[in-house]
């Protein structure tokens, strides 16, 4: 850590003071446990009208628990999931779909991170053969985990071609809300191309609050049971409930993320004209992915925390959140700009 505000991931940052002040709220005396309490109560209703999701809101502590429970709703046994190579299910969650589900992941190279129905359709050859894992969800990120967000209408041809393939579909929403500030449409309006959705607290403000949402009244029944078995049911609810609640009220969530997406918009505006700087994919969430020189990215990194996302192409991955502030955008910009101009 260089004291600095760190740029490697929106979870580096801490959480929002009206979070934190939810938090020190609900903690008055005694709540019945495990989300029979009254914050809970409140909460997932709200976010069950929000979404329009008839088979009602879940919490969970973190993404990658949302995101194996929401798949173990969808899936049946001999089922495997489509989704993009880039995806957080394949990347980054040590197996855990494979391992605690016990699913197969049918990855697919997709550019910007983003799933097409020609990508899915390559993957549907083995259908009807019982050698082959039967492809049964498709699991799209929105914002992706390469900073771009499906618009709607991208969105829309996926769930029909899915609806109409018989293919359910999964949206990993760790970010859902900077794809929403990005989009400038509702939650629901999103909600309605999946079948099951995850909606992110953590990267957002919250420390440790996820959503599942669950659209469809027929695919409920089995989720408490599930979340219970995979260790996410937490016995002080309460607390994780106050965190959305903080977030949902006067839309602080949208306003956190359009924050943050401003930030990396403004970062990747301040490098455009940088020589030997290129941004390579589209700026649309609070992600910037660029190209340095090898040995710039050796020099920032003495100063600046950041991941480098792919040694070999020499692409580094940005992120701000809903507290990277201006002047941290514009030192970062000025010292990436005078080291780049290091030749
Ligand atoms: C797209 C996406 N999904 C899911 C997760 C999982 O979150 P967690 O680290 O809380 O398990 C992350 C975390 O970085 C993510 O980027």
């Amino acid at each position: 850590m260089t004291g600095r505000k760190s740029f490697g991931s929106d979870n580096h940052t801490g959480a929002h003071p009206a979070v934190l002040r939810a938090i020190m709220e609900a903690n008055a005396g005694d709540a019945v446990a495990y989300g029979a309490d009254e914050w809970t109560g409140r909460v997932t209703t709200q976010l069950r009208e929000t979404f329009r999701a008839d088979g009602g809101a879940f919490l969970v502590l973190n993404g990658t628990g949302a995101n194996v429970l929401g798949l173990s709703v969808l899936l049946r046994r001999h089922e495997a999931v489509i989704c993009a190579a880039s995806a957080h299910i394949n990347t980054d969650e040590c197996g855990a779909p494979e391992r605690l589900v016990g699913t197969k992941l049918l990855t697919v190279p997709a550019p910007d991170g983003k799933l097409t129905p020609e990508l899915i359709a390559g993957q549907l050859g083995g259908r009807g053969d019982d050698h082959f894992s039967q492809p049964g969800v498709v699991a799209v990120s929105q914002s992706t985990e390469l900073g771009t967000c499906y618009t709607l209408a991208e969105l829309r041809k996926i769930a029909d071609f899915c609806r109409a393939s018989d293919l359910r579909v999964f949206l990993d929403g760790a970010r859902l809300a900077n794809a929403i500030a990005y989009l400038d449409c509702s939650l629901a309006e999103l909600a309605d191309c999946a079948d099951v959705l995850t909606f992110g607290g953590t990267k957002n403000g919250a420390l440790g609050a996820e959503a599942l949402i669950v659209m469809g009244a027929g695919l409920a029944a089995d989720v408490p049971y599930l979340r219970k078995q995979q260790t996410q049911l937490t016995s002080k609810m309460r607390f994780v409930a106050a965190q959305f609640g903080a977030l949902m009220r006067d839309g602080l969530w949208r306003d956190n993320a359009a924050h943050a997406n401003a930030m990396a918009r403004r970062l990747a505006d301040g490098v455009l004209e940088a020589d030997g700087v290129e941004v390579v994919y589209p700026v649309q969430a609070n992600a910037v992915f660029a190209r340095l020189r090898p040995r710039h990215v050796a020099a920032l990194q003495q100063r600046w925390t950041f991941h480098v996302w792919d040694e070999r192409a020499s692409v580094v991955r940005w992120m701000t959140a809903f507290d990277t502030s201006t002047a941290d955008v514009d030192a970062f910009v000025a010292d990436i700009r005078s080291t780049a101009a290091a030749r």
